[in-house]
């Protein structure tokens, strides 16, 4: 069934939409391609999920103005980079820098399809352009696994209420609090 806006369901607010979006934690990920230069472009985003194991698919939503969503659709291929706790700055810089600046003084490799694959995350997934489907203002990018890997043990870089944040696991919490470390410098 499909649902549209009928006259007498409630308008909703963009800034209340913001504000309570933000209250669901996302994961950060870098979405990296290359133009037809072999540049690497790329963008962050918090809508990365799997979505089927057979066939092995995963996906992201990108606003329909994005710079970057043009380039994958061109070069029909994209990496999903999951950042690390300790790569906030390489996430400003992807989100918010100029889209030719966005890479400089941040390593890379290409992976079999091409994709940058960015030095320091946790984890990559290499994908072709499955399907794109309009959705609201916005694309679902729908991509098939190529090849994927666990890159390091590091936690990742979380997003919440509009700033970033480190995981940390209740057992490494509970780790702190048996070893005492919690109790030193109070
Ligand atoms: C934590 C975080 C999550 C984001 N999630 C998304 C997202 O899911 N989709 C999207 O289109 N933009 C998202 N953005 C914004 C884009 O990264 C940003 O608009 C970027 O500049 C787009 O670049 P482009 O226009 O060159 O593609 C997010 C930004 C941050 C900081």
């Amino acid at each position: 069934m499909t649902h549209s806006r009928t006259a007498d369901a409630p308008a909703v607010d963009g800034r209340r939409f913001r504000d309570v979006l933000g209250n669901f934690p996302t994961s950060v990920v870098a979405i990296t391609t290359t133009d037809a230069g072999r540049r690497p472009q790329g963008m962050i985003v918090g809508t990365f999920t799997s979505v089927s194991l057979d066939p092995p698919l995963v996906s992201f939503l990108a606003d329909s103005s994005s710079t970057t969503l043009r380039t994958i659709r061109a070069a029909g291929r994209f990496c999903a980079n999951a950042l690390a706790g300790d790569q906030e700055r390489l996430s400003r810089k992807l989100a918010t820098g100029p889209a030719a600046r966005r890479f400089e003084d941040t390593a890379w490799q290409p992976s079999s399809l091409g994709s940058p694959v960015l030095d320091g995350v946790v984890a990559w997934v290499d994908c072709t352009v499955e399907q794109v489907v309009e959705i609201g203002d916005h694309q679902l990018v729908v991509g098939r696994v190529n090849d994927l890997r666990v890159e390091s043990l590091k936690s990742p870089l979380l997003f919440f209420r509009g700033g970033y944040g480190d995981y940390l696991s209740s057992a490494a919490v509970l780790l702190d609090r048996l070893v005492g470390w919690d109790e030193i410098g109070r």
